[in-house]
C-alpha cells in the first residue's frame, strides 16, 4: 500500500513536472548511495565516491531508501554545517518516512544534506546541482 502510494505521489508529480519544465525533460532519477541505499556508510567518503563522475542537473530526483526510525535526512543551511555537523541548521522538512523520500532538485547550487543521527559517522552528502 505504502509503495503503491509512493508510485502514485511519483507519477502525478512527473506529470506536473513535464508540465511546468518542458525543457528538462532529461532528467535522471537517483538512488541516493546506489544498491546500499541511505544506510550507514562502509567507509567515510562513501558518498562522495558515489557522486563522482556523475553530472547533476535542475529537477533530477533524488531518492533516499532507508529504514524509517533508523536514519533520516535533512538538507543543512551551509557547507560550514554540513562539514560540522550542525544538526540545529537543517531547513525543514527533515524526512523520517520512506513515503518522504524523494526530492526533486530545482535549483543549480550545491545542496549539503545529512543523517542528523550518523552524520559524523560520514552520512551525508554534497549534491552539486548544474543548470543543464
Ligand atoms: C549551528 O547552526 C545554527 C543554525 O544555523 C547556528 O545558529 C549555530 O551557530 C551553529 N553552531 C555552530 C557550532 O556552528
Amino acid at each position: 500500500m505504502a509503495s503503491l502510494r509512493l508510485t502514485f505521489m511519483v507519477v502525478t508529480t512527473i506529470v506536473i513536472a513535464c508540465m511546468h519544465f518542458p525543457t528538462t525533460l532529461a532528467v535522471t532519477s537517483y538512488v541516493v548511495g546506489g544498491a546500499k541505499g541511505w544506510s550507514m556508510p562502509p567507509k567515510p567518503n562513501h558518498y562522495e565516491a558515489w557522486t563522482e563522475g556523475k553530472k547533476f542537473i535542475k529537477g533530477d530526483r533524488f531518492y533516499w531508501v532507508f529504514k524509517e526510525g533508523k536514519h533520516n535526512v535533512g538538507e543543512v543551511s551551509s557547507k560550514e554545517a554540513y562539514d560540522t555537523c550542525n544538526t540545529t541548521a537543517i531547513i525543514p522538512p527533515l524526512i523520517e518516512k520512506v513515503d518522504g523520500s524523494f526530492l526533486f532538485l530545482y535549483e543549480a547550487k550545491i545542496y549539503y544534506f545529512i543523517c542528523t543521527i550518523h552524520c559524523s559517522k560520514g552520512m551525508k552528502i554534497a549534491i552539486d546541482i548544474k543548470e543543464s
